[in-house]
């Protein structure tokens, strides 16, 4: 795909004739890094890694991957459908599954499944990855969620032990960690920001730069 940085044209003369002048300038180093970015998006159920994620995608002109949603194109069924049929260790057979192909081939945006920093070789998986951590406590998630039938993790008796489990990882795999409860476009900004300043010439452009 092409950066965002393109000329339209030059005259008002062209622009009325209809002509179609728009060409990438040359590109800079941060261009290209943008361009080749790895961002995963990770979190508790109802941070907003899907809606952020898709919203980050856009403003970097790359392509963006829910990895729940891909794991229920390729099989078929719905989530909940996989937990009733499969059980949770089913389910989590088939996230390592999908999320081990895309995160090893993919470029662009990810937004992870809640429970995936959990996957056994998950660290490496994440190697190459920009790991985003959007941050939101327990109590708001289950206010932003409620009884989401879509979510079978939200009727475990243990959830608040499962959330606590999971914060240590969230942390620990994070490259940036961001609080949840801000404006998506504002979060979009934050790592377009941060992105562009670790990469070309005078960042590392490494993931934790
Ligand atoms: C899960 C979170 C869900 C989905 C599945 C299990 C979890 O993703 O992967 O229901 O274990 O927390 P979201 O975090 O996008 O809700």
């Amino acid at each position: 795909r092409l950066p965002p940085r393109t000329v339209g044209p030059r005259s008002a003369a062209l622009r009325s004739a209809g002509a179609c002048v728009s060409r990438p300038l040359a590109w800079t180093r941060v261009d290209r890094e943008v361009a080749a970015v790895r961002i995963a998006l990770i979190g508790f159920m109802g941070a907003g890694k899907s809606t952020v994620g898709r919203a980050l995608a856009e403003a970097l002109a790359v392509d963006f991957v829910d990895a729940d949603a891909e794991l229920e194109r390729r099989v078929g069924v719905s989530i909940p459908v996989i937990f009733r049929e499969r059980g949770e260790v089913g389910f989590r057979r088939l996230e390592r599954r999908v999320l081990g192909e895309l995160l090893a081939r993919g470029v662009g945006v990810v937004a992870l499944g809640g429970g995936a920093v959990e996957l056994d070789g998950v660290d490496a998986l994440l190697e190459d990855w920009r790991v985003v951590y959007l941050e939101l406590g327990l109590e708001e998630a289950k206010l932003r969620l409620g009884q989401d039938p879509n979510r079978p993790m939200l009727q475990r008796p243990d959830l608040g032990a499962v959330y606590a489990r999971r914060l240590a990882r969230y942390e620990r795999l994070a490259s940036i960690t961001l609080d949840a409860t801000r404006p998506v476009a504002e979060l979009v900004e934050s790592v377009v920001t941060w992105v562009r300043a670790t990469s070309g010439p005078d960042g590392s452009g490494s993931p934790t730069g």
